[in-house]
């Protein structure tokens, strides 16, 4: 049901201060990630884990970008991410100590079952799932799962399974951070539990975004800068316009822009940047003059630390100060709201775009 909104997936936008609660729910106490949570056996898992390999598909995929900075940041050992359909066709190393992780929301994504079966041909240390369906084919087949409870979601265009991804993918990287001498968990964790209020007053700059969306419906392209955690965010935002919006929409770390894209950059072509403050903030301003400097018009979702001479040639939307791990969760919300208000203008149908399916069973 719907309820008051026009669409799914506005419902599951505003449904993520919700969902956040609800993945933290059962899952922290006295400041610190339960192991439990990830099934029984977890812990001594855990305590043999080297290096991560992550495969999933899409938006999912997509979080797992995210995770690859924070598990080489918090917990110091390797992360490898792929997409799905390329491990699985490919003869991949594995290194002793491996955990395998697969992200899904459905569970039943054909391509990243079957990297998972492939996987265990192999000789992983083990294999966690991390679903939003209990009971699917992924969460059946592997040793451990931990959902991310962000309850069904019916538009096609994944939102809230997203974020609750990205806040599973946080409480995993804590556990395994803690053997590896991490002690700021505590701190992450107050951190997480802040993250239900800030989402709820990024999602009160509704209006701003609306208004931000009009300049984007008779345009052919946009292209999506940000860097470090927030390079995968920007990945994820061009996704959501591109499949709703049909508007071709591309992400670049910024710092590529350089190397080729700054080419295309003109009064046709939207940037979106994506500024939280972090310690590459002057860097990726130094790349927003770049586009500013040839004509292109920016759209800049920043804190109160972004310092830009406004101009005609920037719409500014600005977010509460936010802790640095958290930026790329509250950051896609903004970016939600902008493909879902540009389709809306567009007249698409949001939650059933063309030629897409919720649920990828075949290949
Ligand atoms: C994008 C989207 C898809 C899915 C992908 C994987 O909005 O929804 O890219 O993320 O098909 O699906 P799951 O997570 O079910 O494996």
């Amino acid at each position: 049901d719907k309820g008051l909104y026009r669409h799914y997936m506005l419902k599951e936008i505003y449904e993520q201060p919700d969902v956040i609660a609800r993945v933290l729910e059962g899952r922290i106490h006295q400041g610190h990630v339960l192991e439990q949570v990830f099934g029984s056996g977890a812990s001594e898992l855990f305590d043999q884990v080297k290096m991560v390999q992550i495969v999933a598909c899409g938006t999912s995929y997509n979080a797992g970008v995210v995770a690859r900075y924070w598990i080489e940041k918090l917990v110091g050992i390797p992360c490898m991410v792929e997409v799905a359909s390329e491990f699985r066709y490919r003869k991949t190393v594995c290194m002793p100590g491996t955990l395998f992780i697969t992200i899904s929301q459905s569970g039943e994504t054909a391509d990243t079952l079957s990297a998972l079966r492939e996987a265990k041909e192999q000789s992983y240390l083990g294999f966690l799932s991390i679903c939003n369906v209990a009971g699917s084919s992924l969460v059946r087949e592997s040793d451990l799962a931990i959902m991310t409870n962000a309850g069904p979601e019916i538009g096609v265009a994944s939102t809230k399974a997203f974020t609750s991804q990205l806040v599973v993918l946080m409480l995993t990287t804590l556990v395994l951070a803690r053997r590896y001498g991490f002690d700021d968990e505590q701190e992450i964790v107050a951190q997480l539990e802040q993250l239900i209020g800030l989402t709820e007053q990024v999602l009160a700059l509704d209006p701003q975004i609306q208004k931000m969306a009009e300049h984007f419906v008779d345009k052919h392209h946009a292209l999506f800068l940000g860097r470090g955690t927030i390079y995968p965010v920007a990945v994820e935002g061009a996704l959501k316009l591109k499949e709703i919006s049909y508007i071709h929409a591309e992400a670049y770390p910024a710092g590529e822009l350089k190397h080729g894209p700054l080419a295309l950059v003109d009064e046709d072509m939207p940037v979106v940047a994506i500024a939280p403050n972090n310690s590459l903030l002057e860097k990726l301003q130094a790349n927003l003059e770049e586009v500013r400097a040839r004509g292109g018009k920016l759209f800049l979702f920043a804190d109160s630390k972004a310092q830009v001479k406004p101009g005609n040639d920037l719409e500014l939307i600005t977010l509460p100060d936010v802790p640095t791990v958290m930026a790329p969760i509250i950051y896609s919300i903004p970016l939600q709201l902008l493909a879902y208000y540009v389709a809306c203008l567009k007249g698409t149908d949001v939650d059933q775009p063309r030629n897409l399916a919720k649920s990828v069973t075949v290949e």
